[in-house]
């Protein structure tokens, strides 16, 4: 029988045969945030990995990068050949980088094979990365999502508590759109929303001043009404989208920089929120 999200709550005691009856927390992992948005491209893994490193710093932290049919990780974090390796008891060792631990689909496949997968093939692959990978002991495990309200979500939802979600933004409607509805799948399978990432939210001339790269649309007055924190805005600056190509994010080749004060500052957030 479908089930219907929208009767779903996480902290609910109900004993039907809800799909989200199966929901376990991962040994040892105090926090799972899940990075997500409705639409592609505005910045989810940009986020997710920056926002990791920005934990890092304080904290254990894993990156999981949950996007199967488009790893990103990987390659943000110049650990394109890396290949893990499973202990006596099968279980997969997550790659290091910059002091956290990292676990991908592209670490399993070459970069250019594509995976063809139905549905139960990604909840089976899902549910692996997050229960089969030495993860230890970590205060915040990071889920870098695809974008849209799919299975993958919706496996996330149904294995794991999340506790809760960063939801990512660039200023125009055309990207709200998806936005709302991404925000209302997670309120709607009981799944906080710690806030809202604006993302490219403008661009600084070399005088100083800024320009709006996107038009400006409805996305605060949206946040007002659902009372979502927003948690920062990053402007577009080429440092980001070069520091993810190169394989060292913004927030370890350049942490003084404005955009990783900004990553920081929502680290720091998502410690108040969610304390360990
Ligand atoms: N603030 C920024 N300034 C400059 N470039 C950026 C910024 N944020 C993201 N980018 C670049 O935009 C592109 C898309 O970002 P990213 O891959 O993080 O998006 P995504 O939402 O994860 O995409 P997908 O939906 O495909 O997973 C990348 O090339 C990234 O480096
Ligand atoms: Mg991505």
């Amino acid at each position: 029988m479908a089930h219907d999200p929208s009767s779903h709550s996480t902290h609910s005691t109900s004993s039907t045969n809800s799909p989200f009856d199966s929901q376990k927390s991962i040994p040892h992992v105090k926090h799972i945030i899940a990075v997500s948005s409705g639409k592609g491209g505005v910045g989810k893994s940009t986020v997710a990995t920056n926002l990791a490193l920005a934990l890092g710093k304080k904290n254990k932290v894993g990156l999981l990068d949950a996007d199967i049919y488009g790893p990103s990780i990987p390659r943000m974090l110049g650990a394109l050949n890396q290949k893990p390796t499973a202990n006596e008891h099968n279980k997969l060792k997550p790659i290091i980088r910059y002091g956290i631990k990292l676990m991908s689909i592209g670490f399993l496949v070459e970069e250019s094979s594509a995976i063809v997968w139905r549905g139960p093939m990604l909840f089976k692959a899902i549910d692996q990365f997050l229960n089969d990978v030495l993860w230890d002991e970590l205060d915040y495990l990071v889920v870098d999502l695809p974008p849209g309200t799919g299975d993958v979500q919706l496996s996330l939802a149904q294995k794991v508590l999340v506790s809760g979600v960063v939801t990512v933004c660039t200023p125009q409607n055309i990207a709200l759109i998806d936005t709302k509805k991404s925000v209302d799948m997670w309120t709607r399978m009981g799944v906080k929303i710690l806030g809202m990432v604006e993302n490219m939210s403008y661009m600084k001339s070399p005088t100083g001043e800024k320009i709006q790269l996107f038009p400006k649309g409805d996305l605060d007055s949206y946040l007002d009404s659902k009372r979502i924190t927003k948690l920062g805005e990053i402007p577009f600056n080429p440092s980001v989208s070069l520091g993810s190509e190169a394989g060292v994010p913004v927030v370890e080749s350049q942490p003084q920089s404005a955009e990783a004060e900004v990553f920081f500052a929502i680290a720091e957030q998502i410690r108040t929120a969610l304390p360990v």
